[in-house]
């Protein structure tokens, strides 16, 4: 069977206006979140996006769902042009796509009850009334494996694990083909991060669903993703298959996040050479020509200082933005 592609996004670019010390818009300036992005997600399969702090995983996710208007390029979303679709005409499909946040204090209302917060999804969307809705939001509290009589309980009265249960069912309430799950276990314990990743993992394989899984580091992501994205500074600087990611990895960023990455067995951290990377970020307001990463890659040569290079395929779809390889 011919995988069917659910997220397409081809050249996404997503700026924001940068602000001066004072708080002003500097009209001349962008923050260059994402820049020309070109990758496709099929259905059923989990996109590992991972990335340092401010490198635009989030404005990616929110971007593709059509939370923010894209600056340029183009989304194609199960087939359909979204990219410059009205909020009308959006309407309808935004069941179709939803997220799950980052801190589940911050994005559950705590004085509102489990019923009213999933409750509130199913309105929206006009989807079920009276008793049926009741017994589909207890059906929802069960699947991600909390007791159906928690519906009149308030959010505030969960731990942090619960809570993100409770997002995760009302991120399935409205039946979604899609979910951007937006870094859903960082805020958590280490011990419960693995159980809210097995349940995502497990409600992918019943319901058919495909993800973009954003997180900081690709330990996290090894477990759930098929395959690996890996952002530098607004761009994508490798993607392909995650065995291949994590087995064979192109990109001298990509590998220096693999050796950052603890390691369990001991001798293996011994033979595991850690590549420091040296200095920080830099700020992606107006980014110098040339490839981003330069100023931190220990193989950084003349050309780099020339076209910012552009994803290309090695073979099997593994791609790799650097100059190394071309
Ligand atoms: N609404 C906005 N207005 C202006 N700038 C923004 C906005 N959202 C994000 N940015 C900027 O865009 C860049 C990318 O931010 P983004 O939140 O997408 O990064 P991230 O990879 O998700 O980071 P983190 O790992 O910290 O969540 C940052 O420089 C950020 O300051
Ligand atoms: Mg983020």
């Amino acid at each position: 069977m011919n995988p069917k592609p659910m997220l397409e996004l081809e050249n996404l670019r997503m700026y924001f206006p940068a602000k001066t010390g004072l708080g002003l818009r500097k009209p001349t300036s962008f923050v260059k979140a994402v820049d020309r992005v070109t990758l496709t997600i099929n259905a059923g399969e989990t996109l590992g996006l991972v990335g340092e702090s401010g490198c635009g995983k989030t404005t990616i996710g929110r971007t593709a769902i059509r939370l923010y208007d894209p600056t340029g390029g183009r989304i194609k979303f199960d087939g359909q042009d979204i990219t410059r679709m009205t909020r009308k005409e959006l309407k309808p499909l935004r069941k179709s796509m939803q997220m799950i946040f980052q801190d589940p204090y911050a994005s559950l209302n705590p004085r509102m009850t489990v019923g009213d917060i999933i409750g509130e999804a199913i309105d929206i969307h006009g989807l079920y009334t009276g008793a049926e809705r009741t017994e589909v939001i207890a059906g929802l509290l069960e699947r991600v494996g909390l007791a159906g009589d928690h519906i009149n309980r308030y959010a505030h009265e969960f731990s942090g694990g619960q809570r993100q249960r409770i997002g995760i069912a009302r991120a399935l309430a409205v039946e979604p083909k899609f979910i951007v799950c937006d870094e859903p276990v960082s805020a958590l314990d280490v011990s419960i991060q693995a159980q809210i990743i097995n349940i995502l993992e497990e409600l992918q394989e019943k319901l058919n669903l495909t993800y973009l899984f954003i997180a900081h580091d690709l330990s996290m992501v090894k477990h759930i993703s098929t395959h690996i994205g890996v952002m530098y500074l607004g761009r994508l600087a490798e993607h392909g298959k995650a065995d291949e990611v994590y087995e064979n990895p192109k990109h001298p960023y990509t590998r220096a996040l693999l050796s950052a990455a603890p390691v369990a067995d001991p001798d293996a951290a011994q033979a595991q050479k850690r590549i420091i990377l040296e200095g920080d970020i830099p700020s992606p307001i107006d980014p110098p020509p040339g490839c981003r990463f330069k100023g931190r890659c220990a193989y950084a040569m003349g050309k780099c200082a020339e076209g910012d290079p552009e994803l290309t395929d090695l073979g099997g779809g593994h791609k790799v933005a650097c100059s190394l390889y071309v």
